[in-house]
């Protein structure tokens, strides 16, 4: 799908680029009968789909057609992640994967960026190790994509680019939205919190927020364009609005962006619950579109654990939030993060954890093995967890939720609620799936027109992870 939303790139350098790439293009495409092509992979969280779906506007704008096959591709675009060891080891083979395609074809541009070639020594291993791969950029360099593509292609060198000193917010980026109907609008960028186990502070930079007048103008065009389901973007998005003109805070926004009118849901992801207000929690009990839904990343039910981890809020803290949320809002999906074999996580840190789940009763969880990131203080903790005690203990913790999950599931059957439809299920094609308020996954028989739509849906059955039921 293509649904371009944005200026044409506007920003001096960035517009002069990309009407020079886009003419070289034009050109390319008139003396072969063929366009270039942009093929896009990208690793991890929301955030960075919502960055390659930035880079992907510039690629089109550009002059490029993007494309889901890497084979036909002039140019590839890796946007990776850090946040684990996993996703950069799948990331770094992928790349090894690109390589022969350069054989095939010799102009093929290779692009790898995000997350982890932020860290130095990952994008020293891609110097050295990786001569195929054509551009490096870090996340602070998004904005400068046409740039760099514009000096490889010119240049015929390696462009490996530094990280931005100053990392800035831009506007007017383009934006290659890969969904008609659901949208990530980032609001903030980076993070002041620095938990000790994670690299996103050092590879995202500090925390930096858009001027709401901005964000209102892209959540009403979204609401214009048909979309149905937005997103609110940011590493710790109830710190939003500092440094602002503006001096609003996260809670302030969600109220403003309420007061457009359409039929809409408004999500938001993530919240510390260091910061989660009572304020915020208010506006979203009396809002019209902000959805049921808070995702409040607990990391831990040990207090010692969770001062390690440098998170700065007890489980005492945490479930005074979480009460005050349900009373407000009684039927609220509530959903966490959990890190597992953190350093020093002994057997009964563990027990609380499983404590903190049995009482916090959470409708879903996603759990983590946790990774040690180099540069992060976490890592050079001396009482590292052995990998069998952290898989013991993250199959118990599974074995927990999955009843939990279950149960709150099972209790929401026969009632009526509001899906927004997908399309065809992978596994299944027969079936339809789409999304409650909750963010839970619903199955049902329905019909091609009914997705990017609100369908009523009544479940039958439900297990941990989805609603299986009808469309009435
Ligand atoms: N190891 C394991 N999990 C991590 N997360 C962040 N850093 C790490 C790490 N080093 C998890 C946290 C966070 C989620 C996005 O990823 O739970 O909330
Ligand atoms: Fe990482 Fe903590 Fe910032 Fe979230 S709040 S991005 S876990 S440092």
């Amino acid at each position: 799908m293509d649904h371009t939303q944005g200026n044409p790139a506007k920003g001096g350098e960035r517009e002069i680029c990309t009407l020079r790439l886009r003419a070289g293009n034009d050109r390319f495409a008139k003396e072969t009968g063929s366009r270039r092509r942009a093929y896009f992979l990208t690793f991890g969280c929301q955030q960075n789909e919502a960055d390659s779906e930035k880079l992907a506007g510039m690629a089109q704008d550009m002059g490029y057609d993007v494309t889901d096959t890497p084979d036909e591709a002039d140019l590839i675009v890796v946007n990776t992640c850090a946040v684990r060891e996993h996703a950069e080891k799948k990331a770094l083979s992928t790349v090894g994967q690109f390589k022969h395609l350069k054989a095939k074809n010799p102009a093929l541009v290779i692009a790898m960026c995000g997350c982890m070639v932020s860290q130095p020594h990952r994008a020293e291993e891609i110097r050295r190790r990786y001569p195929y791969v054509d551009i490096v950029f870090g996340t602070g360099s998004l904005h400068r994509f046409p740039q760099l593509l514009c000096e490889r292609m010119e240049k015929s060198r390696r462009v490996l680019c530094p990280e931005e000193e100053t990392l800035t917010v831009e506007e007017g980026i383009p934006v290659r939205r890969e969904s008609s109907y659901r949208a990530w609008v980032s609001i903030m960028y980076g993070c002041n919190n620095f938990c000790s186990y994670c690299i996103v502070p050092y590879v995202r930079g500090r925390e930096r927020s858009r001027e709401p007048g901005e964000i209102i103008a892209e959540v009403e065009k979204l609401v214009a364009d048909g979309y149905r389901d937005i997103t609110l973007l940011g590493q710790n998005v109830n710190s939003y609005g500092k440094g602002t003109a503006a001096g609003w805070d996260f809670a302030d926004l969600l109220a403003a962006l309420d007061r457009i009118d359409g039929d809409y849901r408004l999500r938001f992801m993530t919240s510390h619950p260091k910061d989660a207000s009572r304020k915020l929690i208010d506006v979203m009990a009396s809002s019209r579109h902000v959805a049921h839904q808070f995702h409040l990343p607990l990391q831990s039910g040990s207090d010692a654990i969770l001062s390690r981890m440098n998170r700065r809020y007890d489980t005492a803290k945490y479930l005074e939030t979480l009460d005050y949320l349900r009373e407000k809002i009684p039927d609220v999906t509530v959903t966490t993060d959990i890190i597992v074999g953190f350093p020093g996580e002994t057997d009964e840190d563990f027990e609380g954890t499983l404590a903190m789940l049995r009482r916090a009763r959470f409708d879903m969880i996603f759990s983590f093995i946790y990774s040690p990131r180099k540069g992060t203080p976490a890592a050079e903790m001396a009482e590292q967890v052995s990998p069998e005690a952290q898989h013991e203990r993250f199959d118990r913790m599974l074995a927990l939720q999955n009843e939990i999950g279950t149960e709150k599931n099972q209790a929401l059957l026969g009632v009526p609620v509001r899906v927004l439809c997908d399309g065809p299920s992978k596994n299944n094609p027969d079936l339809m799936c789409g999304r409650t308020e909750g963010n839970k996954i619903a199955f049902f028989k329905g019909e091609t027109d009914d997705v990017g739509k609100f369908v009523t849906f009544r479940a039958e059955r439900a297990d941990a992870f989805a609603f299986y039921g009808e469309k009435i």
